[in-house]
């Protein structure tokens, strides 16, 4: 039988949904408390997840900063590419913590940083990482319990789609971007009948900083 972590979801969107710039660009939408609280998040997790989008738009580090955690346990960094396109100078491959690079089976590439590795995985029907194959590995090969998947769009929406995810974090900052085009929290194809529906349930909705902190469960059928 297949294992899995934990897998849960944080997520900074603006009041209609957009989680960017409308051409990408990475787009502050969390204020200093909700900061603080995704760092705390991120250290209470074994390993933190970004597909190559968000390393190519962004350039996160992944990484807890000393200011809002003491102490902090660097998570595991782990980046959905199957094409193997992280840049060699990406801040996700800094020395401050290890990095797992996903990649499709015979795309392997070697990044010569000792905290760095490669690994190959089996891909779904629409040549992305089999998301059940490569779960089974972080929990069985590396000891991965608990997972922060912090997107983009397409890698929530997968995680959603294969109803992989434990718990929901979406902070809303008040304020507008627009765009007819603009990022959102779940891209992917989306479903097209009532009963594809993802159902989440609150479990708690609080105001943060300036903005809104909601906590969902997804309801399992
Ligand atoms: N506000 C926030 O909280 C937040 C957080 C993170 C990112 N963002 C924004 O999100 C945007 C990027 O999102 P995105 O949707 O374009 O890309 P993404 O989700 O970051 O990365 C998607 C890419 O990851 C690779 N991938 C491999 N296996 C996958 C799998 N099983 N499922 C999904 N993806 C897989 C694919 O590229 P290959 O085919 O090359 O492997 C895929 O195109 C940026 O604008 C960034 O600023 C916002």
């Amino acid at each position: 039988m297949l294992k899995k972590p934990y897998v849960i979801i944080n997520c900074a969107m603006t009041a209609d949904g957009k989680i960017a710039f409308p051409d990408g660009k990475q787009l502050r939408i969390s204020c200093e408390e909700d900061i603080k609280r995704m760092y705390e998040l991120r250290n209470r997790c074994d390993a933190v997840l970004v597909g190559v989008n968000t390393v190519l738009y962004d350039d996160p580090k992944l990484t807890i900063k000393k200011k809002y955690v003491r102490n902090p346990k660097q998570p595991l960094r782990i980046v959905l590419d199957s094409k193997c396109r992280t840049p060699k100078n990406a801040q996700v491959l800094s020395k401050a913590a290890k990095t797992l690079i996903v990649t499709q089976k015979g795309n392997e590439k070697t990044f010569a940083k000792k905290h760095v590795e490669v690994i190959g995985c089996k891909t779904d029907e629409d040549g992305l990482i089999n998301l059940e194959a490569i779960l089974d590995i972080l929990y069985r090969k590396k000891g991965i319990r608990k997972l922060l998947v912090e997107g983009g769009g397409t890698v929530i929406w997968n995680f959603l789609k294969k109803r992989m995810v434990d718990e929901v974090y979406t902070y809303i900052g008040p304020f507008i971007v627009g765009g007819k085009n603009t990022p959102t929290m779940a891209e992917g194809s989306g479903i097209n009948s009532v009963d594809e529906l993802i159902h989440l349930r609150i479990v708690d909705v609080k105001p943060l900083g300036p903005g809104v902190l909601i906590h969902y469960k997804p309801i399992v059928d």
